[in-house]
């Protein structure tokens, strides 16, 4: 009876996705481990100031989710990479399907979330 109720019972886990998720694992962005979490690659910054790259997962927590990349610089210096988990209204707003990309220009400190394996590199 597990066998008949396994497929049940990922249907019912990836009924739970979010809109974004759904179109972010159709669009290659976002992968679903094998508990069906969003889970995605990102570059994060260690305590000691270097980068490793790293599998991020969907947090829990209020609302629909899912979950990015982030990075922050100011000009040309890499200030922090990370994973970016939040409601998927804030997400639709802050990050997009792109890498995230530094000008090199402007000393402001920046921030981009994106969507897509290692988009922060
Ligand atoms: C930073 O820490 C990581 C893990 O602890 C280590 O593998 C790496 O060599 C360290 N890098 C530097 C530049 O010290």
């Amino acid at each position: 009876s597990i066998l008949v109720l396994l497929p049940l019972l990922a249907l019912a886990t990836s009924s739970m996705l979010s809109d974004l998720s759904k179109e972010l694992v159709d669009e290659g962005l976002l992968t679903l481990d094998e508990d069906a979490v969003p889970t995605t690659t990102c570059m994060i910054t260690l305590r000691n100031g270097s980068s490793i790259s790293k599998t991020c997962y969907m947090t829990e927590g209020f609302g629909p989710r899912s979950a990015g990349c982030y990075a922050v610089w100011a000009g040309t210096s890499l200030i922090a990479q990370g994973c970016y988990s939040n409601q998927e209204i804030s997400l639709r707003d802050q990050c997009r399907k792109d890498e995230c990309k530094s000008d090199g220009k402007s000393p402001v400190v920046s921030f981009c979330c994106c969507f897509g394996h290692l988009c922060n590199a």
